[in-house]
């Protein structure tokens, strides 16, 4: 996939996230759950960050970090399970294995690292094609190829599904997706209020049988993605959790 996008040279997730965290109180704490190359992990600025990936595509052992980088080559299920700390993370970019059981429990995970001016960064929301959809990433790939003769690797798996997921059962959360310069990502955080808006729960059977939530159902449903520009997201986001500090105060 293209990390990077028309907006400036710098890859879309490190520029969001490094818009994000800026905007926050310091000292800064980042997790990111799927690294692979560290692209994004080695470029975020924050003070204390974290890797989590079963299958680092460098040496953790020898790569540039500063001491308060820490490195887990295990996968999301093993750190969560076996690394409960005290510390919350101020932001949370789950971009590990993209199907939408894995996504979910990743998700649900974090909201039990972070706290209630954190940020949770979805990536892979959004399928550019009925054949980015595929869970299998290989035939995801080589069908499009063989479909149409296009050789992009792009591959969101069914992770799309998360987002009805969050808007039927997390009442308490805010989010909006990022639809311009660079792949989409859901922007997620904690409301001010509940939502209790009956729009946010999905009320077909689709929940029921979570496969019938096919490419064509997401089509139709874009729209409760929330889909926004980039700069009008993250100052959604940025304003929304100003305004929660501000409450938050004693
Ligand atoms: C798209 S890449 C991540 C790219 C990276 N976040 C970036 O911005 O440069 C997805 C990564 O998820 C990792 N992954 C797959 N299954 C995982 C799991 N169960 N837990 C954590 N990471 C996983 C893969 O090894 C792969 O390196």
């Amino acid at each position: 996939m293209d990390r990077s996008s028309s907006h400036d040279s710098i890859n879309y997730s490190t520029r969001r996230i490094n818009a994000l965290l800026g905007s926050m109180p310091g000292p800064r704490s980042y997790l990111e759950i799927g690294v692979e190359t560290g692209q994004t992990f080695f470029e975020i600025s924050a003070d204390r960050k974290t890797a989590v990936d079963p299958r680092f595509l460098f040496d953790s052992d020898l790569a540039p970090h500063h001491e308060a980088s820490e490195f887990f080559q295990i996968s999301s299920d093993q750190f969560f399970c076996e690394f409960q700390r005290d510390l919350k993370y101020d932001l949370v970019f789950l971009d590990g294995l993209h199907t939408w059981e894995q996504t979910y429990r990743d998700f649900c995970n974090a909201l039990l690292v972070t706290h209630d001016q954190s940020i949770i960064i979805l990536d892979d929301i959004f399928p550019c094609d009925v054949f980015s959809c595929n869970r299998d990433q290989v035939e995801a790939v080589m069908m499009r190829q063989f479909m149409t003769g296009d050789p992009s690797n792009a591959w969101h798996g069914d992770t799309y599904k998360v987002i009805p997921l969050i808007r039927t059962f997390h009442p308490l959360l805010s989010f909006c997706t990022i639809i311009s310069d660079g792949n989409p990502q859901a922007v997620v955080w904690r409301a001010t209020a509940p939502i209790n808006d009956p729009s946010c729960i999905i009320q077909d059977q689709g929940l029921l049988n979570m496969s019938s939530l096919d490419y064509l159902w997401f089509l139709r449903n874009q729209g409760l993605y929330n889909p926004m520009n980039e700069d009008d997201a993250l100052n959604l986001a940025m304003h929304s959790l100003k305004v929660k500090r501000k409450e938050d105060l004693p």
